[in-house]
């Protein structure tokens, strides 16, 4: 794996919203495919928000991301995160009040689970997990239906199945608070994406691939935070951006055609659980609703409308240019 570099990087107070996306521009050279941070810690028994594979993740980036920030981004206490992925940016700044955004459901409950002040109870969401790991259940469910033998194996898909829906009703029974469910939720998506029958995305399956690995959940331990504050969305970028004031906007938008909801469109489908029907040979649903324009060739619009209706002292873009690289 090389080493990605920071070509170009600055981040100082500017006039415009405009200067202050070209002056913080963080160009980073292209990486291999397989160069994506793909974090997979198989040791930690408990969970901490770096312990996931993700396409774009900046996980290996943070400190230098940090660096450069605390250089240039004085006096900022509003750190705006919009297109949060896995969240370990924002984690890196644990002294601001921090506001994520995501398109895709199943990172925005991650996001609920590592960064809300909500209060939880740690014991409560210890023990379910303990009981989920001992769980075996035999009665089909829509994941058995649905997705036997291609990503994970008929009992892990029973399982999986199982356990979504036992947080729903729970959750709904009220039981499970906001918090508590993203955490379950949370540690459910990790331990599924750890054993998944794929090349670290949901495009398609190994055949033949091994499916026998068993599904275990670990108890999350959200990253230090300050008290209190810290706001997590689920939407377009460029709809949250006109109601969004902050000191530092870090944005990582896609970078190439990929779409994040085809990419992660089974964890996506766990994360909803409304059960849709879903189709072709990675049984994806539809995805219609959470397709992102930065990964069309309407990017550069969606692009100049954001960086327009941006409201922030600073912007810190870290961007991959694909241009003479295909899609
Ligand atoms: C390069 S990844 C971000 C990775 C993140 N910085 C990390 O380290 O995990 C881009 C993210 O933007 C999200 N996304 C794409 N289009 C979006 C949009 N229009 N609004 C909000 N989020 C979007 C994708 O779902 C994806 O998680």
């Amino acid at each position: 794996m090389r080493l990605v570099k920071l070509s170009v990087l600055f981040a100082k107070p500017c006039a415009s919203v405009l200067e202050a996306a070209l002056m913080a521009f963080i160009a980073l050279h292209p990486m291999p495919g397989k160069a994506m941070n793909l974090m997979r810690d198989h040791e930690d028994k408990e969970l901490r928000i770096q312990n996931r594979r993700y396409l774009g993740s900046k996980a290996k980036l943070v400190t230098e991301i940090r660096t450069i920030v605390k250089r240039y981004c004085k006096g900022a206490t509003v750190f705006a995160d919009v297109f949060a992925g896995t969240g370990v940016v924002a984690a890196a700044f644990p002294e601001m009040r921090l506001i994520t955004n995501d398109i895709l459901f199943s990172n925005y409950i991650c996001h609920q689970a590592w960064f809300l002040p909500d209060i939880y109870s740690h014991q409560k969401v210890e023990q379910l997990i303990r009981i989920y790991n001992a769980a075996c259940p035999s009665q089909d469910n829509y994941m058995s239906i649905n997705f036997a033998d291609t990503f994970f194996s008929a009992a892990n898909c029973r399982k999986i199945g199982y356990i979504r829906e036992d947080i729903e009703q729970r959750f709904k029974s009220g039981e499970l608070n906001r918090r508590e469910r993203a955490m379950l939720v949370t540690s459910l998506l990790y331990a599924m994406d750890k054993i998944a029958n794929t090349v670290g995305h949901y495009d398609a399956y190994r055949r033949g691939g091994c499916l026998d690995t068993a599904l275990v959940m670990r108890t999350p331990v959200p990253p230090e935070c300050r008290d209190g504050g810290n706001e997590c969305f689920n939407e377009d970028a460029n709809a949250l951006i006109r109601r969004l004031k902050c000191d530092i906007l870090f944005l990582d938008p896609p970078y190439n055609s990929r779409q994040y909801s085809d990419a992660y469109h089974l964890l996506e489908n766990v994360a909803r659980w409304e059960k849709p029907p879903v189709e072709g040979v990675a049984r994806k649903m539809d995805r219609k609703n959470i397709k992102s324009d930065y990964c069309t060739l309407g990017a550069e619009a969606a692009f100049a409308d954001l960086i327009e209706n941006a409201s922030a002292k600073y912007i810190v873009l870290t961007y991959n240019n694909m241009a003479s690289k295909g899609n």
